[in-house]
Protein backbone atom coordinates (compact mmCIF):
# COMPACT_ATOMS: atom_id res chain seq x y z
CA UNK A 1 0.00 0.00 0.00
CA UNK A 2 1.17 3.41 -0.65
CA UNK A 3 2.84 4.87 2.05
CA UNK A 4 1.30 8.63 3.09
CA UNK A 5 3.14 11.79 4.22
CA UNK A 6 2.70 14.85 6.08
CA UNK A 7 3.89 18.35 4.56
CA UNK A 8 3.78 21.29 7.71
CA UNK A 9 3.93 23.83 4.83
CA UNK A 10 4.01 27.93 5.77
CA UNK A 11 1.43 29.63 3.04
CA UNK A 12 2.77 32.89 3.58
CA UNK A 13 1.66 35.77 5.33
CA UNK A 14 -1.34 36.59 2.41
CA UNK A 15 0.32 37.79 -0.45
CA UNK A 16 -0.22 34.23 -2.52
CA UNK A 17 3.73 35.31 -4.27
CA UNK A 18 5.12 34.97 -0.83
CA UNK A 19 4.68 31.19 -0.75
CA UNK A 20 7.81 29.10 -1.71
CA UNK A 21 8.69 27.36 -4.44
CA UNK A 22 8.84 24.37 -2.54
CA UNK A 23 5.11 24.84 -0.76
CA UNK A 24 3.73 25.24 -4.04
CA UNK A 25 5.23 22.57 -5.94
CA UNK A 26 3.74 20.42 -2.39
CA UNK A 27 0.35 21.64 -2.82
CA UNK A 28 -0.09 21.30 -6.15
CA UNK A 29 0.57 17.51 -5.68
CA UNK A 30 -1.49 17.45 -2.77
CA UNK A 31 -4.06 14.59 -2.11
CA UNK A 32 -5.19 16.23 1.32
CA UNK A 33 -5.15 19.88 2.42
CA UNK A 34 -5.75 20.73 6.09
CA UNK A 35 -5.64 24.55 6.00
CA UNK A 36 -6.08 27.46 8.64
CA UNK A 37 -8.47 30.97 8.52
CA UNK A 38 -5.15 32.58 7.91
CA UNK A 39 -4.38 31.08 4.65
CA UNK A 40 -5.16 33.24 1.27
CA UNK A 41 -8.37 31.14 -0.23
CA UNK A 42 -6.78 31.66 -3.79
CA UNK A 43 -3.64 29.53 -2.47
CA UNK A 44 -6.35 26.74 -2.19
CA UNK A 45 -7.04 26.76 -5.66
CA UNK A 46 -3.85 25.58 -6.47
CA UNK A 47 -4.58 22.11 -5.24
CA UNK A 48 -6.05 19.01 -7.83
CA UNK A 49 -9.35 19.88 -8.26
CA UNK A 50 -10.07 16.23 -6.68
CA UNK A 51 -7.76 17.01 -3.57
CA UNK A 52 -9.54 16.77 -0.05
CA UNK A 53 -9.83 20.42 1.26
CA UNK A 54 -10.19 20.25 5.34
CA UNK A 55 -11.08 23.59 6.91
CA UNK A 56 -9.65 22.95 10.34
CA UNK A 57 -10.27 26.82 11.89
CA UNK A 58 -7.79 28.49 14.28
CA UNK A 59 -7.95 32.23 15.17
CA UNK A 60 -9.51 34.44 17.82
CA UNK A 61 -12.87 34.30 17.97
CA UNK A 62 -13.28 31.52 15.21
CA UNK A 63 -14.39 28.07 15.93
CA UNK A 64 -11.66 26.08 16.24
CA UNK A 65 -10.79 22.35 16.04
CA UNK A 66 -9.26 21.09 19.31
CA UNK A 67 -5.79 20.50 18.52
CA UNK A 68 -5.92 16.92 19.14
CA UNK A 69 -8.85 16.57 16.48
CA UNK A 70 -6.18 18.45 14.18
CA UNK A 71 -3.18 15.85 14.83
CA UNK A 72 -5.82 13.09 14.61
CA UNK A 73 -7.33 14.38 11.11
CA UNK A 74 -3.33 14.69 10.22
CA UNK A 75 -2.81 11.12 10.96
CA UNK A 76 -5.76 9.25 9.73
CA UNK A 77 -4.88 10.62 6.34
CA UNK A 78 -1.29 10.09 6.22
CA UNK A 79 -2.43 6.78 6.87
CA UNK A 80 -4.52 6.00 4.26
CA UNK A 81 -1.98 6.79 2.35
CA UNK A 82 -2.17 10.69 1.37
CA UNK A 83 0.21 12.76 0.41
CA UNK A 84 -1.09 15.67 3.13
CA UNK A 85 -0.41 19.35 3.07
CA UNK A 86 -0.73 21.04 6.01
CA UNK A 87 -1.27 24.60 5.12
CA UNK A 88 -0.76 27.25 8.32
CA UNK A 89 -0.54 30.75 7.74
CA UNK A 90 3.14 32.04 7.51
CA UNK A 91 5.45 30.18 8.80
CA UNK A 92 4.60 26.87 10.65
CA UNK A 93 6.98 26.69 13.54
CA UNK A 94 5.86 30.53 14.49
CA UNK A 95 3.32 30.83 16.82
CA UNK A 96 1.47 28.06 14.04
CA UNK A 97 1.46 25.02 16.84
CA UNK A 98 3.54 23.29 13.82
CA UNK A 99 5.93 22.00 16.61
CA UNK A 100 2.76 20.38 18.48
CA UNK A 101 1.68 18.41 15.06
CA UNK A 102 5.36 17.67 14.34
CA UNK A 103 5.36 15.94 18.13
CA UNK A 104 1.92 13.99 16.96
CA UNK A 105 3.00 12.80 13.84
CA UNK A 106 6.65 11.95 15.35
CA UNK A 107 4.70 10.01 18.13
CA UNK A 108 2.35 8.14 15.44
CA UNK A 109 5.19 7.00 13.61
CA UNK A 110 3.78 9.24 10.45
CA UNK A 111 6.79 10.49 8.55
CA UNK A 112 6.58 14.41 7.68
CA UNK A 113 8.61 17.10 6.35
CA UNK A 114 8.52 20.81 7.17
CA UNK A 115 8.29 23.50 4.96
CA UNK A 116 9.46 26.99 5.97
CA UNK A 117 6.97 30.05 4.84
CA UNK A 118 7.68 33.59 4.91
CA UNK A 119 6.47 34.80 8.62
CA UNK A 120 4.24 38.14 9.11
CA UNK A 121 6.06 38.87 11.76
CA UNK A 122 9.01 39.70 9.03
CA UNK A 123 6.45 40.12 5.81
CA UNK A 124 3.52 42.68 7.62
CA UNK A 125 6.32 45.14 8.35
CA UNK A 126 8.44 44.93 5.28
CA UNK A 127 5.18 45.76 3.32
CA UNK A 128 4.24 48.79 5.53
CA UNK A 129 8.04 50.25 5.24
CA UNK A 130 9.40 48.84 8.26
CA UNK A 131 13.01 47.67 8.36
CA UNK A 132 12.96 45.74 11.94
CA UNK A 133 16.85 45.83 11.70
CA UNK A 134 18.81 49.03 10.85
CA UNK A 135 22.51 50.22 11.39
CA UNK A 136 21.39 53.36 13.53
CA UNK A 137 17.84 52.62 14.77
CA UNK A 138 17.71 48.73 15.60
CA UNK A 139 20.60 46.09 16.33
CA UNK A 140 17.90 43.54 17.40
CA UNK A 141 14.25 42.16 17.38
CA UNK A 142 12.04 39.67 19.23
CA UNK A 143 8.68 38.37 17.95
CA UNK A 144 6.32 37.93 21.08
CA UNK A 145 2.94 36.40 21.68
CA UNK A 146 0.31 39.23 23.27
CA UNK A 147 -2.18 36.45 23.28
CA UNK A 148 -0.77 35.42 26.92
CA UNK A 149 -0.34 39.16 28.01
CA UNK A 150 -3.60 39.02 30.38
CA UNK A 151 -2.83 35.75 32.18
CA UNK A 152 -1.82 35.92 35.94
CA UNK A 153 1.54 34.03 34.99
CA UNK A 154 2.50 34.97 31.75
CA UNK A 155 5.21 33.14 30.32
CA UNK A 156 6.41 36.40 28.22
CA UNK A 157 8.96 37.96 30.72
CA UNK A 158 7.46 41.69 29.81
CA UNK A 159 9.76 43.48 32.26
CA UNK A 160 13.10 41.76 30.71
CA UNK A 161 11.86 41.86 27.42
CA UNK A 162 10.25 45.92 27.15
CA UNK A 163 14.16 47.23 26.60
CA UNK A 164 16.19 44.72 26.40
CA UNK A 165 15.79 44.87 22.29
CA UNK A 166 15.51 47.42 19.97
CA UNK A 167 12.16 46.55 17.93
CA UNK A 168 9.47 44.04 20.05
CA UNK A 169 6.45 42.77 17.18
CA UNK A 170 4.02 41.11 18.69
CA UNK A 171 1.75 38.44 17.03
CA UNK A 172 -2.09 38.09 18.17
CA UNK A 173 -1.57 41.30 20.37
CA UNK A 174 -4.60 43.81 19.28
CA UNK A 175 -6.84 41.79 22.16
CA UNK A 176 -4.50 42.86 24.64
CA UNK A 177 -3.60 46.03 23.38
CA UNK A 178 -3.96 47.94 26.53
CA UNK A 179 -2.44 45.94 28.70
CA UNK A 180 0.86 45.56 26.17
CA UNK A 181 1.03 48.59 26.24
CA UNK A 182 0.81 49.29 29.85
CA UNK A 183 3.24 46.69 30.47
CA UNK A 184 6.49 48.23 28.37
CA UNK A 185 5.64 52.24 29.67
CA UNK A 186 5.88 50.30 33.32
CA UNK A 187 8.76 48.91 32.25
CA UNK A 188 10.69 51.68 31.26
CA UNK A 189 10.10 52.05 27.38
CA UNK A 190 9.97 56.15 26.80
CA UNK A 191 6.05 57.29 26.06
CA UNK A 192 8.00 58.67 22.71
CA UNK A 193 8.66 55.30 21.31
CA UNK A 194 6.97 55.14 17.57
CA UNK A 195 3.85 52.37 17.41
CA UNK A 196 2.45 50.66 14.50
CA UNK A 197 -0.19 47.80 14.06
CA UNK A 198 -0.79 46.76 10.72
CA UNK A 199 -3.75 44.71 9.83
CA UNK A 200 -4.37 42.08 7.02
CA UNK A 201 -0.55 42.86 5.78
CA UNK A 202 0.81 42.21 2.76
CA UNK A 203 -3.12 41.21 0.98
CA UNK A 204 -5.05 44.56 -0.66
CA UNK A 205 -7.14 45.13 2.73
CA UNK A 206 -3.36 45.81 4.56
CA UNK A 207 -4.48 48.95 6.72
CA UNK A 208 -1.69 50.64 8.86
CA UNK A 209 -2.42 53.11 12.23
CA UNK A 210 0.81 54.85 13.71
CA UNK A 211 1.56 56.55 16.82
CA UNK A 212 3.42 56.26 19.96
CA UNK A 213 2.94 54.31 23.34
CA UNK A 214 1.49 57.52 25.01
CA UNK A 215 -1.37 57.66 22.04
CA UNK A 216 -1.31 54.63 20.34
CA UNK A 217 -3.94 53.09 22.09
CA UNK A 218 -7.02 55.43 21.58
CA UNK A 219 -5.74 54.91 17.34
CA UNK A 220 -5.92 51.39 17.85
CA UNK A 221 -9.83 51.08 19.00
CA UNK A 222 -10.97 51.01 15.31
CA UNK A 223 -8.45 48.02 13.96
CA UNK A 224 -9.49 44.24 13.70
CA UNK A 225 -7.93 41.05 13.89
CA UNK A 226 -5.32 39.94 11.83
CA UNK A 227 -2.70 42.73 13.35
CA UNK A 228 0.96 42.42 13.68
CA UNK A 229 2.35 45.35 15.79
CA UNK A 230 5.76 46.99 15.71
CA UNK A 231 7.11 48.61 18.53
CA UNK A 232 10.82 50.78 18.44
CA UNK A 233 12.34 53.21 16.93
CA UNK A 234 12.38 51.51 13.08
CA UNK A 235 8.35 52.14 12.72
CA UNK A 236 9.16 56.33 11.97
CA UNK A 237 11.55 54.93 8.59
CA UNK A 238 7.85 54.29 7.23
CA UNK A 239 6.86 57.71 6.63
CA UNK A 240 9.71 57.43 4.00
CA UNK A 241 9.49 53.77 2.76
CA UNK A 242 5.91 53.14 2.62
CA UNK A 243 6.52 51.80 -0.92
CA UNK A 244 3.56 49.13 -0.82
CA UNK A 245 0.29 52.00 0.13
CA UNK A 246 1.62 53.76 -3.46
CA UNK A 247 0.61 51.03 -5.19
CA UNK A 248 -2.63 51.04 -7.17
CA UNK A 249 -5.04 48.75 -6.16
CA UNK A 250 -5.46 47.09 -9.25
CA UNK A 251 -1.46 46.32 -8.69
CA UNK A 252 -2.41 45.05 -5.33
CA UNK A 253 -4.88 42.75 -6.63
CA UNK A 254 -3.02 40.82 -9.40
CA UNK A 255 -2.77 37.32 -8.65
CA UNK A 256 1.09 36.65 -8.74
CA UNK A 257 0.14 32.72 -9.33
CA UNK A 258 -1.43 33.63 -12.87
CA UNK A 259 -0.21 37.44 -13.56
CA UNK A 260 2.62 39.39 -12.93
CA UNK A 261 3.66 40.11 -9.58
CA UNK A 262 3.13 43.91 -7.68
CA UNK A 263 6.96 44.24 -7.22
CA UNK A 264 7.40 43.48 -11.05
CA UNK A 265 5.34 46.20 -12.31
CA UNK A 266 6.97 49.27 -13.88
C1 LIG B 1 -1.53 32.14 15.31
S1 LIG B 1 -0.47 33.41 14.75
C2 LIG B 1 0.23 32.61 13.36
C3 LIG B 1 1.48 33.27 12.85
C4 LIG B 1 2.03 32.62 11.61
N1 LIG B 1 2.48 31.28 11.86
C5 LIG B 1 3.16 33.42 10.97
O1 LIG B 1 4.31 32.99 10.95
O2 LIG B 1 2.86 34.52 10.45
C6 LIG B 1 -1.65 34.50 14.03
C7 LIG B 1 -1.22 35.97 14.14
O3 LIG B 1 -0.29 36.29 13.11
C8 LIG B 1 -0.47 37.64 12.73
N2 LIG B 1 -0.78 37.68 11.30
C9 LIG B 1 -0.74 36.65 10.44
N3 LIG B 1 -0.98 37.08 9.17
C10 LIG B 1 -1.18 38.41 9.25
C11 LIG B 1 -1.43 39.42 8.29
N4 LIG B 1 -1.54 39.16 6.98
N5 LIG B 1 -1.55 40.71 8.72
C12 LIG B 1 -1.44 41.01 10.02
N6 LIG B 1 -1.20 40.10 10.97
C13 LIG B 1 -1.05 38.82 10.60
C14 LIG B 1 -1.55 38.22 13.60
O4 LIG B 1 -0.93 38.78 14.74
C15 LIG B 1 -2.33 36.98 13.96
O5 LIG B 1 -3.07 37.17 15.14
Amino acid sequence: MKKGKVYLVGAGPGDPGLMTVRGLELLRRAEVVVYDRLVNPVLLEEAPSAALRLFVGKGSGFHTLPQEQINGILIAQARLGSLVVRLKGGDPFIFGRGGEEAEALLAAGVPFEVVPGVSSAVAVPAYAGIPLTHRELSSSFAVITGHEACKAEPSVDWARLSTAVDTLVILMGLKNFPLIVGKLLAHGRSPATPVALIRWGTTEEQQTVVGTLADIIDKAAVLQPPVVVVVGEVVALRDRLHWFDELALAVKRVDPLNGSHPQIQP
